[in-house]
């Protein structure tokens, strides 16, 4: 949540980081602002809404080769110019934008504030105004950056400017992720390389509790005791190419479109050159060393982890449990023996998730990191990493994300399953194969899935979606598509569950989505529709080939039976997309949400 840049150089500081913040927006969207200094001093330019907005109050002829800018979601203090970032001292010494939440701000400003005036609500406005507190004591701004790092509680990533200094911009981070980035006469501050893609691809990994002075030709990093620390640089591997939507109206659908070609680069990338599917030795024996599995996860990854519980149990035979990773913390199972801890996180990034990963590293328990985003945090912190090779998912609903981590899950579990001498009744190459054409067949379906929005969705309050077996987590993530983008009141039910307490909210035209692409259950759920159609509500059933009856609305092409929420996902998603659209909501960042989750 919240972005962060910032740009030192050779050249006007303002466009870039205007660019990168627009790269950014995904980690919030509420407000924006950018600081620029030079020989005159520093001047902030902040505005309430999108960066688009902010790009019309930005003064033209300031010129200034130093500047950093935030991109916010709004955790203390409303959306608003004054909550906006940067905040700046009482003096307009010094200038800061922030990434995080301070757990103990309320009492730093009690102890340290008391005669200070703030005018924001923010906790970010704590922080710089202890900075400048402890300057006028008579510390320089680096003893006072560092003198207010060791009071914080929390997490940050910070970058800040010094008004008698335009020469420097002072960095920390804890918790949040923060890199800086190598140019030739330049160095950038990022949340996330992909903003400064435009002008460098070479990044320096940052690690909590690190403070960095970023200068046009030298970036120092310390800890923050002030130990040097000196650390190689990595090529960010992205193409400038894939972050942008091309001819798409929308993030969000190119990413649907993206899935077929997704999977095939993950067949690809998880084939060894006779072909078979593989996963590194020491995971296979991490997952063989397992008692019980423990997936960690949020959101969208969780309902990939229900649907995974399925694959590594089905035909690896290890006993999984799934968990919600903001739950764990406070209710924590009993724990087996020797269990192995799974984190599937697409942005590797959310704190909830980094949260249990690291009580668990403290209990010496082995964690697996699924991922979309080599270096993240989760995936650096965890003992083994599995890559989505998903490329980047902007739109806040994640969409390649889950087929892509229900891909990788089908792998792991496979390869170990055949590690442990089990037979697998398929040939997972050829089944996820036959996945991506089906895909391929669905997002050529899109004037159907258009139509079901207009006809279903266009004026609802609520949808229901039902399925049993596989087909209700597809089902829970369905209803979590349409919720964020669409506003429509949606939920995701099990088909059995309908009629102990569900069912009373059936009334006249309630559209109910119903999977039906299980043979062992098909009877069973359309049973279920039946009842909710004998109490007034509007049925769209998607059936799989093979299953399909005279009264469905659109059936999906056959693919395994494990493998249905690979494919059934598909049209949940576009129908979510244009009911989005023809309810005029903003697709790709909806209100109030964020893509990269980043305080607890
Ligand atoms: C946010 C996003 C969701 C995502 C969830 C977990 O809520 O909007 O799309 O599923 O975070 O994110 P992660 O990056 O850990 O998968």
């Amino acid at each position: 949540m919240c972005g962060i840049v910032g740009f030192i150089g050779n050249q006007d500081s303002k466009e870039i980081l205007l660019k990168g913040l627009e790269k950014l927006e995904y980690r919030g969207y509420d407000s924006a602002g950018i600081a620029v200094i030079n020989e005159n001093g520093v001047k902030v330019f902040k505005e309430k809404g999108r960066i688009a907005d902010l790009r019309s109050i930005v003064d033209e002829n300031t010129l200034a080769s130093t500047g950093i800018g935030h991109t916010r979601w709004a955790t203390h203090g409303v959306p608003s110019t004054v909550n906006a970032h940067p905040h700046q001292s009482t003096t307009a010494r010094y200038t800061l934008v922030h990434n995080g939440v301070i757990e103990n701000y309320d009492l730093l400003k009690r102890e340290y504030l008391q005669n200070v005036t703030l005018i924001s609500d923010t906790d970010t406005e704590v922080i710089v105004q202890m900075i400048e507190l402890f300057a006028k004591d008579g510390l320089n701004t680096e003893e006072a950056f560092r003198k207010t790092l060791t009071l914080l509680k929390g997490s940050y990533a910070l970058a800040l400017l010094d008004n008698q200094d335009n020469e420097t911009i002072y960095v920390a981070k804890n918790k949040s992720p923060l890199l800086v980035g190598l140019g030739d006469d330049f160095n950038v501050v990022a949340s996330d390389a992909m903003a400064m893609l435009q002008v460098t691809n070479q990044y320096v990994e940052l690690m909590d509790k690190e403070i960095v002075i970023v200068k046009k030709n030298e970036v120092t990093i310390q800890t923050l005791n002030g130990e040097i620390i000196n650390r190689a640089p990595y090529t960010a591997e992205l193409d400038a190419s894939d972050i942008e939507k091309g001819t798409y109206p929308h993030y969000m659908l190119k990413e649907i479109d993206e899935q077929p070609a997704v999977m095939r680069k993950i067949v690809q990338k998880y084939q060894s050159e006779q072909g078979q599917l593989t996963i590194s030795e020491d995971i296979l024996q991490a997952m063989n060393d397992a008692d019980r599995i423990y997936i960690i996860a949020a959101g969208t990854s969780y309902h990939a982890g229900l649907v995974g519980k399925q694959f590594i149990e089905k035909m690896a035979k290890i006993p999984v449990e799934v968990h919600i990773s903001s739950e764990f913390g406070y209710n924590m199972p009993l724990l087996s023996e020797k269990p192995l801890f799974i984190f599937i996180s697409q942005s590797g990034e959310t704190a909830d998730s980094r949260a249990v990963l690291v009580e668990v590293k403290e209990k010496g328990y082995k964690a697996l990191t699924i991922t979309n985003v080599p270096g993240s945090t989760l995936s650096r912190e965890a003992d083994y990493t599995l890559l989505l090779h998903a490329g980047p998912e902007i739109a806040v609903a994640s969409t390649k994300a889950y087929t892509a981590q229900l891909a990788v899950l089908a792998i792991l579990a496979e390869v170990t399953a055949k590690s442990r001498g089990l037979e697998v009744q398929f040939d997972l190459v050829q089944e996820l194969g036959i996945v991506a054409n089906a895909m391929d067949v669905l997002c050529g379906a899109k004037e159907d899935f258009e139509n079901i929005a207009r006809e279903f969705l266009a004026t609802t309050r609520n949808c229901f979606f039902i399925g049993r077996g596989i087909d209700f987590y597809v089902g829970l993530e369905g209803a979590l598509k349409l919720k964020e983008i669409s506003y429509i009141q949606a939920e995701g039910f099990a088909g059995g569950e309908l009629k102990h307490g569900t069912i009373a909210l059936i009334e006249n035209g309630t559209p109910i989505i119903a999977l039906a692409t299980q043979e062992s259950v098909n009877l069973s759920i359309r049973g279920n529709v039946k009842e909710v159609v004998a109490r007034g509500a509007n049925p769209c059933i998607i059936s799989m080939k093979g299953l399909e009856t005279d009264e469905d609305r659109f059936t999906i092409p056959e693919v395994h039976e494990l493998l249905t929420p690979l494919i059934s996902v598909v049209p949940l998603q576009l129908i979510s997309y244009y009911a989005a659209l023809h309810r005029d909501c903003d697709v790709d960042k909806p209100r109030n949400l964020a893509k990269s989750v980043t305080v607890e």
